[in-house]
């Protein structure tokens, strides 16, 4: 399978329609310095135990949260790097005045969850896990209690001190109207290619989104690579302009991690610019069309991209802290009240 690895020949269609798609080969991507699978083994066994039946408990309660979750791990990692800065009081999760686009809305129970799961590992193991650890332990098995694929998590992170600025988010977090070559060009600064970029944004198989994000798309035209009756369905939910109304991302199946993602794209019910452009332009249609045919081809390639994702910029080894309070640093901590442990979901953080 070595071959489809090789730059495309745009001679042969067949190989086109290849080109780009990761052989089943495709090896797991390589450890960043001061990270590894066994980094908690010995001095906190009941990790991963913990972090799965807390989640198990959350999920069952609402399952949305996993897609809060998983949205939360991918905005902690591109911006500043996976150091649970996006946790930070004042980072974008934060103050209205340092909010950002591109229109955050993270779910603030989904930061709860974060902070619970860290006290109780944190009971069980001292301060000996990080925050952004527990993020990314988090997301992963969001993943699979929704059922998507299983995959061993790299460990070691330490959290940052310092929260990211509103320009910060803004310059990393691609916006919803990206076409697939401004997300091509923007995740190869990171690190992706194309594979990873088409692989990643079917994270989009689960969650909701607001009218916000993809109005434009509908009004005052509907955008002409988006389904009549799509269309039509989401006019319901966004009549006019600037509701804060919300729809599911994927109309088969909302809640589950599965290829059908794809399968909306190709027929033509992506609700993002930055989605329903990846089976538009032809660099990335191709890949599109071979998830949309085998999920399992999906899920070997999200689990690639989300280890690479999971390791952009990481704190380790001496740098950082371990917080001992998710939303503070730890120079901070004297401060703090368990500030957020009542949040909930009716009390929306729109940041972007
Ligand atoms: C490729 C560029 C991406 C863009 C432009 C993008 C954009 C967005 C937008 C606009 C929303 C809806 C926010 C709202 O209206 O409330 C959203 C939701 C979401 N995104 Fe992305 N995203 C991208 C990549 C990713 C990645 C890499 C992941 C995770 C691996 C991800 C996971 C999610 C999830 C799970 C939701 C639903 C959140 C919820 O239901 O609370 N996205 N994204
Ligand atoms: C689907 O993808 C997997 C993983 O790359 C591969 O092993 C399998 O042969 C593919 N199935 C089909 C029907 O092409
Ligand atoms: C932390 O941020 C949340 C959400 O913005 C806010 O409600 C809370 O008051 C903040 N806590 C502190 C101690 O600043
Ligand atoms: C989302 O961001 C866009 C573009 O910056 C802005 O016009 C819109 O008001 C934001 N929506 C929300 C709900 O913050
Ligand atoms: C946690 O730290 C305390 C005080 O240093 C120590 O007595 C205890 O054995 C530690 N617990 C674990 C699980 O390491
Ligand atoms: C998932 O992967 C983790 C880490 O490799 C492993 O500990 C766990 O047993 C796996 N779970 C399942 C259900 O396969
Ligand atoms: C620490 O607290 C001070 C005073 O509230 C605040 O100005 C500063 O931004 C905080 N730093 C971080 C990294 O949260
Ligand atoms: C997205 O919309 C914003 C605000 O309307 C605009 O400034 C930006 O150029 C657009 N980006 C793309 C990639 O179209
Ligand atoms: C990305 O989108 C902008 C519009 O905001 C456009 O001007 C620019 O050329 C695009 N960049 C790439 C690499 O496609
Ligand atoms: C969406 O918002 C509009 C106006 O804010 C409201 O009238 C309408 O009932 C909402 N629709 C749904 C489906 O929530
Ligand atoms: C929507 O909100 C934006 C800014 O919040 C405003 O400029 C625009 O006029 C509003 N549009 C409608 C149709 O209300
Ligand atoms: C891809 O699309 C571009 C512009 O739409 C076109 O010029 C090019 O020939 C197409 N390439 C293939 C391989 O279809
Ligand atoms: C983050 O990582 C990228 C790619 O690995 C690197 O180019 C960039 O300089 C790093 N940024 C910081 C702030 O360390």
């Amino acid at each position: 399978m070595a071959f489809l690895k090789a730059s495309c020949l745009p001679t042969l269609i067949f190989v086109l329609l290849l080109c780009n798609i990761r052989a089943s080969d495709a090896q797991t991507p390589p450890l960043a310095e001061g990270l590894s699978y066994t980094f908690h083994q010995s001095s906190c066994p009941q990790l991963e135990s913990i972090v799965r039946s807390q989640l198990q408990t959350e999920l069952a309660a609402d399952i949305g949260q996993a897609a809060g979750l998983l949205r939360l791990h991918f905005h902690d990692c591109f911006v500043l790097g996976c150091d649970g800065s996006v946790l930070l009081n004042g980072s974008a999760s934060g103050p209205s005045e340092q909010s950002a686009p591109p229109n955050l809305t993270l779910r603030p129970r989904a930061f709860v969850i974060i902070e619970n799961i860290r006290s109780l590992v944190h009971a069980a193991c001292n301060a000996t896990v990080s925050c952004s650890d527990i993020t990314a332990l988090a997301a992963r098995d969001a993943v699979v209690l929704s059922g998507g694929p299983n995959y061993s998590v790299p460990l070691g992170r330490r959290d940052g001190v310092s929260f990211a600025s509103r320009e910060d988010t803004l310059a990393n977090l691609p916006p919803f109207n990206a076409t697939a070559a401004n997300l091509t060009a923007s995740l190869a600064l990171k690190g992706f290619d194309v594979t990873d970029v088409v692989a990643l944004s079917g994270a989009h198989t689960i969650g909701r989104a607001e009218c916000g994000s993809f109005e434009r798309r509908m009004f005052p035209t509907p955008d002409p690579t988006m389904d009549q009756i799509f269309y039509t369905n989401l006019l319901q939910t966004c009549p006019i302009l600037n509701t804060t109304n919300t729809t599911i991302m994927d109309i088969q199946t909302p809640n589950a991690f599965d290829n059908r993602y794809y399968v909306n794209l190709m027929n033509r019910q992506g609700l993002f610019t930055s989605d329903q452009d990846l089976f538009t332009d032809n660099t990335t249609s191709g890949i599109v069309t071979s998830f949309a045919n085998n999920q399992t081809l999906f899920f070997e390639n999200f689990v690639i991209a989300m280890i690479k994702m999971g390791q952009l910029n990481v704190t380790t080894g001496t740098q950082g802290e371990i917080r001992a309070n998710c939303s503070f640093v730890n120079s901070n901590n004297t401060l703090s009240l368990p500030a957020m442990e009542n949040a909930n979901d009716n009390q929306k953080i729109a940041s972007y």
